[in-house]
């Protein structure tokens, strides 16, 4: 059970290879947790992170599992919650950024971006909702994007399927009030992490571990929303509101 402080003690990753989600999950040991689950499509290749986990106090299982696969989530996540009663914390942390060149040349491949991002994060976010609400209590942390604030040119099918996220996390957060479950949105800026490796850092581009830091302050605050870094709240109070041709400028980069 999370204590009064906000900080868990089990935690459930889905997209556990996530760079940061394991940057968060490194934090929370630091903290209370010491039950982790990394639920990832290739177990093999968490092997050596699962360990450095497990070196730093936690007792770490790691199960096989694709967002794509949304007829399989009930199983795979429900064991989970069997297993391990009083789960405190549900990361969704998959997703595929894709190339919107490629998108735009390969119709079939956007459709598994979207399958990925939006649709594999809805039906495992209700099974995870649905759990939460028997228990009487659980956060659920949803990786969104400042993406989803206003679709570029340059990647509008990535920054559509964190949208349609955002939207429906915000609104199962408000369906969750009063269940004791919670739901909080975070949305970064531009992270060097793999999923980002080779491109052209974007202003205020930030890291896996500080945006780790964010969703742990989040979690402690009990925020709904959080950015990272926190300033780009502000700049995206500012862009989206820009009028298109000025966007269309703004954003080709
Ligand atoms: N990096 C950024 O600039 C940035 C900014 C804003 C938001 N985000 C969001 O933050 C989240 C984590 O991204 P990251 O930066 O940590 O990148 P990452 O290290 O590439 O993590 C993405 C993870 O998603 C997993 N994944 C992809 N398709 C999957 C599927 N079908 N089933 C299960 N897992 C799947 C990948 O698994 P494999 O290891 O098997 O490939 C990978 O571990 C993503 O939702 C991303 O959209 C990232």
């Amino acid at each position: 059970m999370q204590d009064a402080l906000g900080s868990p003690q089990s935690v459930l990753v889905l997209g556990g290879a996530s760079e940061i989600a394991l940057a968060t999950v490194r934090r929370l040991i630091e903290g209370r947790c010491r039950t982790v689950v990394l639920a990832v499509r290739d177990p093999a290749a968490v092997a050596d992170a699962a360990d450095e986990l497990r070196g730093r106090g936690a007792e770490v299982e790691v199960i096989a599992f694709d967002a794509f696969d949304t007829l399989s989530h009930p199983r795979v996540i429900g064991a989970v919650f069997d297993r391990h009663p009083d789960l405190d914390l549900v990361l969704v942390a998959f997703g595929v950024l894709g190339d919107q060149d490629d998108f735009d040349e390969h119709p079939e491949a956007a459709a598994d971006a979207v399958r990925i991002n939006f649709v594999g994060a809805v039906s495992s976010s209700l099974v995870v909702a649905d759990r939460f609400r028997d228990q009487g209590h659980g956060t659920l942390v949803v990786l969104s994007s400042v993406a989803a604030e206003r679709a570029r040119k340059t990647n509008y099918v990535y920054g559509s399927t964190k949208a349609g996220l955002d939207a429906f996390s915000q609104g199962l957060g408000d369906a969750l009030v009063g269940t004791g479950a919670r739901v909080m949105v975070v949305r970064p800026g531009f992270v060097h992490t793999r999923m980002t490796a080779g491109m052209a850092a974007q202003p205020f581009a930030t890291t896996a571990d500080a945006v780790a830091e964010q969703i742990v302050r989040g979690l402690e605050r009990g925020s709904h929303t959080v950015w990272a870094p926190p300033l780009v709240r502000w700049v995206f109070a500012v862009l989206r509101h820009l009028p298109r041709r000025l966007w269309r400028i703004v954003s080709a980069r």
